[in-house]
C-alpha cells in the first residue's frame, strides 16, 4: 500500500493506524477529517506527520470525495458518530459512509476496511448496532457489484496507551475517585471485551495490506472479557476508589438521570442512555471467542495495572472529543 486514506488519521484509532502503516512501508496517508492537528501529540512523530495530508470529508459531494480518493490503494473507514444528537442519527451516518464507499469504488480504491461493532444486526433495538449493520450491508453490496474488496472489523470498546484516550474507563475511575458509591445499572453481569488500540490498528492495517482478499469479517476484541461488575470492581480497587461498586438493579435511564449533576458540572454527557443500554445489552463481546488472534492481544487487566495512577485524575469530555474539534 503506497497511499492510503484514513478517516481521522489524526484522531484516535486513526492515529495509531497511521503509525502502524507508516512504520510498515506505507508512503503517504490522506486524512479525511475535521482535524488538522493530532488529537494528542502522543504516537505520531514529526516525520510521520510530514507524510499525512488532511482534507475535509464532504459527504454531500460524492464527486469531491472521488477526486480526493484517486490514487488511494486502501480506504480505512473509522467514521462514525457516538451519540444521536441534534437530529443526527446512526442511520444517517450509515448513509454518509455509503456515499464514501461509492466514491471509493468510482475512484478505483482496491479495498475498504471498515470498523464496525461486535454483534451487529439490522433488527437490533440499539441504533448504533443497527446503523453499523446497515453500513456493513452497504459495503458488502457495493463490493459485490465491483472489483473493490472489503474487510470489516468489530470492536466493542477500545483502550489506548494513555488513560485519557479511554473515555469509559477513565471517567468511571474519575467518579470512583470522588464518590462513595458507584452504581451499576441492572446486575452488572454483561460481558465486555475491549481491545487495545494498537491491536485494533494492527488488525485493520494487516487486513488492508492483503488488499487482494475480500470478505474478512472479524471481531476486534482483547483477551480479557470481564463482566461489568468484575471490571468496575477491579478498576475501583486499582485506582483506590473511595467507595463501593454496587449492582443496583436499576434501569439505565435512572442511573443516567443520577449522573446529570456531573453533566451540569462538566458540560458533558457522562452517560448517554443509549450508550449505557448498549453496554448492558450483552452485545459487547466476541462472536468468535476461539479466534486465535484474540489470545495474543494486550490485556485489559494488565493495562489497568499499568495506568492506574493516572486513570481518572482528569475528566475527559466526550462532547469535546467527538463534537468540538477546535
Ligand atoms: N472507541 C470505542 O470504544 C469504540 C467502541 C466500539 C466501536 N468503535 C468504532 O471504532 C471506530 C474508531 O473509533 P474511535 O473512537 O477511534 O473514533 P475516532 O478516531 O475518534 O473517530 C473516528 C472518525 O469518526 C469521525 N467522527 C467522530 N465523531 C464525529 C462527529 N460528531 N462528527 C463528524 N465526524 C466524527 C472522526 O472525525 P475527526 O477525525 O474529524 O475527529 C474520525 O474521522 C469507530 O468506527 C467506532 O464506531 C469504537
Amino acid at each position: 500500500m503506497n497511499r492510503v486514506a484514513i478517516t481521522g488519521a489524526l484522531s484516535y484509532t486513526g492515529r495509531y493506524l497511521s503509525k502502524y502503516l507508516l512504520s510498515n512501508g506505507t508512503k503517504s496517508v490522506l486524512s479525511l477529517s475535521r482535524r488538522t492537528i493530532p488529537l494528542s501529540s502522543h504516537v505520531l512523530s514529526s516525520s510521520d506527520l510530514s507524510k499525512i495530508t488532511t482534507t475535509t470529508l464532504d459527504f454531500n459531494s460524492r464527486e469531491k470525495m472521488e477526486v480526493e480518493l484517486k490514487g488511494v490503494d486502501v480506504l480505512f473507514c473509522t467514521y462514525w458518530i457516538r451519540f444521536e444528537r441534534d437530529g443526527d442519527t446512526h442511520e444517517k451516518a450509515a448513509e454518509r459512509v455509503r456515499e464514501l464507499f461509492l466514491a471509493a469504488k468510482s475512484a478505483g480504491v482496491s479495498k475498504v476496511v471498515f470498523s464496525s461493532h461486535t454483534r451487529t444486526s439490522l433488527t437490533s433495538p440499539y441504533s448504533y448496532i443497527r446503523g453499523k449493520a446497515l453500513a456493513e450491508s452497504y459495503l458488502r453490496s457495493i463490493c459485490s457489484s465491483s472489483t473493490m474488496n472489503y474487510s470489516i472489523v468489530r470492536p466493542c470498546g477500545i483502550f489506548g496507551d494513555k488513560p485519557v484516550e479511554s473515555i469509559l474507563m477513565n471517567n468511571a475511575a474519575w467518579v470512583m475517585r470522588r464518590t462513595p458509591l458507584f452504581l451499576l445499572a441492572g446486575k452488572g453481569g454483561e460481558t465486555f471485551q475491549p481491545v487495545h488500540v494498537r491491536d485494533m490498528a494492527k488488525l485493520m492495517g494487516d487486513l488492508g495490506k492483503s488488499k487482494d482478499t475480500t470478505g474478512e469479517e472479524m471481531d476486534a476484541c482483547g483477551p480479557d472479557a470481564p463482566t461489568a461488575l468484575e471490571l468496575f470492581r477491579r478498576l475501583n480497587g486499582s485506582v483506590g476508589g473511595r467507595g463501593f461498586v454496587v449492582p443496583s438493579g436499576l434501569p439505565t435511564r435512572v442511573i443516567g438521570a443520577m449522573t446529570k449533576p456531573i453533566d451540569w458540572l462538566t458540560g458533558d454527557v457522562l452517560l448517554d442512555t443509549d450508550d449505557l443500554d448498549l453496554l448492558g445489552s450483552g452485545l459487547t463481546f466476541a462472536n468468535e471467542p476461539s479466534d486465535p488472534l484474540i489470545k495474543g492481544r494486550r490485556s485489559l487487566f494488565q493495562w489497568i495495572d499499568e495506568v492506574k495512577d493516572e486513570l481518572g485524575q482528569e475528566y475527559v469530555s466526550s462532547i469535546q472529543r467527538y463534537y468540538k474539534t477546535k
